[in-house]
């Protein structure tokens, strides 16, 4: 579910109390969680700007507008000397996994989504297992765990509107070339 405001968050968790009680490990965490919102973001942007399909255009609208909000949560967490420096590369990434299979149709668009989302969901669930460890950082946990209950729904409905069947070996193919992708840009963004 998305957050009704995250605005509230915002003045809630401040990022100045959040920053200073951060461990390094934690920050790095939050790094590659802010490349990737970034990179969400300009997914459905990809989309948005490519494909001319009413019922994915209004997934797409729905899903940016939750991924806008994920991005402000991390960014209120995350000071921005803090953040990625390869912000531009997560940002054209994010634009061509949407773009790219915008421009063959609904079902590649869904698929990708599918597996970017089930990256992300799994991403997510290592780190809170990690923060586990860190007690009185509970509320940036429960931040986290709403963030990954919306990748879920974000998932589930993607693949609800792939609908069945076997994708062809084309867009398997470019799912696994995604999801390598995703765990590459995890891993730079950890340290760069
Ligand atoms: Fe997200
Ligand atoms: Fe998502």
């Amino acid at each position: 579910m998305m957050f009704d405001s995250p605005h509230s968050a915002l003045t809630h968790f401040g990022s100045g109390f959040a920053i200073a009680a951060l461990p390094q490990q934690v920050v790095s965490d939050l790094r590659t969680d802010h490349a990737g919102e970034t990179g969400a973001v300009c997914i459905y942007r990809g989309v948005l700007r490519f494909s001319p399909d009413p019922e994915l255009r209004a997934f797409a609208q729905r899903h940016l507008a939750t991924e806008q909000a994920h991005l402000l949560l991390v960014e209120s967490w995350l000071p921005a000397k803090q953040r990625s420096h390869l912000l531009p590369v997560w940002r054209l990434a994010g634009f061509l996994t949407g773009a790219l299979p915008a421009l063959f149709g609904p079902r590649a668009v869904y698929a990708t989504i599918e597996a970017v989302e089930t990256f992300v969901h799994q991403h997510y669930d290592e780190q809170v297992r990690r923060l586990a460890a860190f007690p009185a950082l509970a509320t940036l946990r429960q931040t986290l765990l709403n963030c990954q209950g919306d990748e879920a729904a974000h998932r589930n409905e993607a693949a609800a509107a792939r609908g069945p069947g076997q994708p062809s070996v084309l867009l398997r193919a470019w799912c696994w070339m995604v999801d390598v992708g995703s765990k590459g840009a995890v891993t730079l963004s950890r340290h760069l």
